[in-house]
């Protein structure tokens, strides 16, 4: 897996902005990875890949589904922003051998899951606060990251369902679940 390459091909299926954010993902992941001791090469290669299909339209997300006869829960189904973690993982895997490890940090990404990896935190947290993103508070978030992996996840995730629900859109059930299964893991700093 060639970092450089791949990143040429992940560069012509996204828009300038959205490639710009990529590797903003690339580079907090490398750094969070460094600091909480995961493999910053792997860390890398989530991010670059982890929003590859995110530009597919909703009947593109699901013919890919169909393709690799992935069946999807009725949440996902129905929010098309969530497919691209299931497709992009799916991709990941089969254009360019990422491992199991890296296949569920994409396909956990966007909503998180219960149990999650280190490397599945690390990507959902960089994915939330790489240097292109601008929200209020997201500089506090930048700074609990150095300190807690977990704590700053839990502030992400809780910022996630705040958004969700206050836009009135459905919330899927794992970002809930992750959270909980977050406080319940840590001592938070
Ligand atoms: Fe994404
Ligand atoms: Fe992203």
């Amino acid at each position: 897996m060639e970092f450089e390459k791949t990143a040429e091909f992940v560069r012509s299926q996204l828009s300038e902005k959205r490639f710009r954010h990529v590797m903003g993902v690339v580079s907090s992941a490398e750094t969070l990875a460094l600091c909480y001791g995961a493999d910053p090469e792997k860390a890398r290669y989530a991010a670059l890949l982890h929003d590859i299909t995110k530009e597919y339209d909703r009947e593109k997300q699901l013919k890919t589904c169909a393709q690799w006869s992935i069946i999807l829960d009725e949440d996902t189904y129905a929010e098309t922003a969530l497919l691209h973690a299931v497709t992009g993982a799916y991709l990941a895997r089969s254009m360019f051998g990422a491992d199991e490890e890296i296949f569920h940090a994409i396909r956990w990404h966007t909503t998180g899951r219960a149990g999650m990896t280190l490397l599945d935190k690390i990507i959902c947290l960089a994915d939330y606060i790489e240097p292109n993103r601008n929200f209020p508070g997201v500089d506090v978030l930048r700074k609990r990251s150095e300190v807690s992996l977990e704590a700053a996840l839990i502030d992400a995730l809780t910022g996630t369902i705040k958004v969700t629900v206050d836009q009135g859109k459905t919330l899927h059930p794992d970002t809930v679940i992750a959270r909980n299964a977050l406080i319940r893991e840590k001592t938070i700093v």
